[in-house]
């Protein structure tokens, strides 16, 4: 995923003001150069350009001192310096990448980088905080229950007070991986098992029933937080089961058949109320440069359902679509959120 989004980023970055400097991470954590052809696999489709785990092996110092340099790792000209770097686009989602992680190795290294911090990265990243967090801001978030590490099920106080369906999540996911609709409490301790081969932290959240909608966020390099245009994802008849619909991984990111309706088709008041929500859920965790807000609008109002501090950027990505409808394309789009980063600078802020 996060090369497909890497890849269409290199499609469309602008070049005469920026030379790009591509960098994969293996599966197993190693950096590698390249794939340097991760441009032109883009803009040939949807053709998931891959890390070639046998490339150029490299570091990025944490060394302040030496900020942005890439140093080799490779037997021979272990030590050389590749490049130097001014700025990074962490195009990272999940663990270890959107979590505030990697945003933390860069600010060691004193080096800007494109969206939230390590605390908005860490937050947006945990279920059980963002609602939280969101929460404590008087923000709409849903009701759940947190089953911590070795926490064996729910009880029944718990139960009671969410009722049936609950959607089971590992805390740390994404891309709809290791999450179960429940709709009988008999399969709850299976739904609980699943979710924990993702994260041994689980979330159980009482369900839903609303439109699902979402909100690009964006800071500008002055400071002014937009919100874009709503989408709306549309589920496909397909994808809807005896128990209900549900956005899976394979219909988010591998299937054309999810149907998006940018803008989405919502009364003028409620759109205006979901972008206020959007830049306060921002603001609530203290994020920086991007993010993308979700949420359900039930006929209660806007729930917000996640925050995504580093959103997917393949082609057909919500978080592009929607500022091109709002009238930022997507080159400018990554001009922006370069300079906001570089406005920004290192250091607590
Ligand atoms: N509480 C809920 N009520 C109804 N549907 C939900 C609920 N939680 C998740 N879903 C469905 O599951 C999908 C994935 O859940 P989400 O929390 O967005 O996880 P991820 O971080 O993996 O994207 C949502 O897009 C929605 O379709
Ligand atoms: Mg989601």
């Amino acid at each position: 995923m996060s090369c497909v989004s890497a890849g269409s980023i290199l499609a469309n970055l602008d070049r005469a003001r920026f030379d790009p400097i591509a960098v994969g991470i293996t599966a197993d954590g190693a950096w590698v150069l390249g794939p340097e052809q991760a441009d032109t696999l883009a803009k040939n489709g949807r053709v998931m350009p891959s890390v070639d785990p046998t490339a150029a092996p490299l570091t990025l110092t944490a060394d302040p001192t030496r900020s942005g340099a890439l140093v080799s790792l490779a037997a021979g000209s272990a030590g050389d310096v590749l490049a130097n770097v001014d700025v990074v686009f962490p195009v990272l989602h999940g663990p270890f990448g959107e979590d505030g992680t990697i945003q933390g190795l860069l600010e060691l290294a004193g080096l800007p980088y494109v969206g939230p911090g390590v605390l908005a990265s860490a937050a947006g990243m945990d279920k059980e905080f963002t609602k939280k967090l969101m929460g404590a801001e008087g923000l709409p978030v849903g009701r759940q229950a947190v089953l911590r590490p070795g926490h064996g099920s729910l009880d029944e106080e718990d139960r009671a007070r969410l009722g049936l369906p609950v959607f089971v999540k590992p805390a740390r996911g994404g891309s709809s991986i290791g999450i179960t609709q429940v709709t009988k409490w008999a399969d709850l301790d299976a739904a609980i098992e699943h979710a924990r081969e993702h994260d041994p932290k689980v979330i159980i959240e009482a369900a839903i029933i609303g439109r699902e909608v979402e909100c690009g966020v964006l800071e500008m390099p002055d400071g002014t937080v937009r919100a874009s245009v709503i989408a709306e994802i549309k589920m496909p008849e397909s994808n809807t089961t005896a128990d209900g619909a549900f956005y899976d991984f394979d219909t988010k990111y591998l299937d054309d058949i999810c149907e998006f309706d940018v803008p989405a088709k919502l009364d003028d008041d409620v759109t205006a109320q979901i972008q206020d929500l959007a830049v306060r859920a921002f603001r609530s965790l203290d994020c920086q440069g991007l993010s993308r807000v979700d949420f359900f609008v039930t006929a209660d109002g806007p729930i917000i359902n996640e925050i995504n501090t580093m959103p997917g950027f393949t082609a057909i990505s919500m978080y592009p679509k929607m500022w091109a409808k709002s009238g930022v394309a997507y080159q400018s789009l990554l001009s922006t959120m370069l300079d906001t980063a570089l406005a920004r600078g290192t250091g607590l802020r």
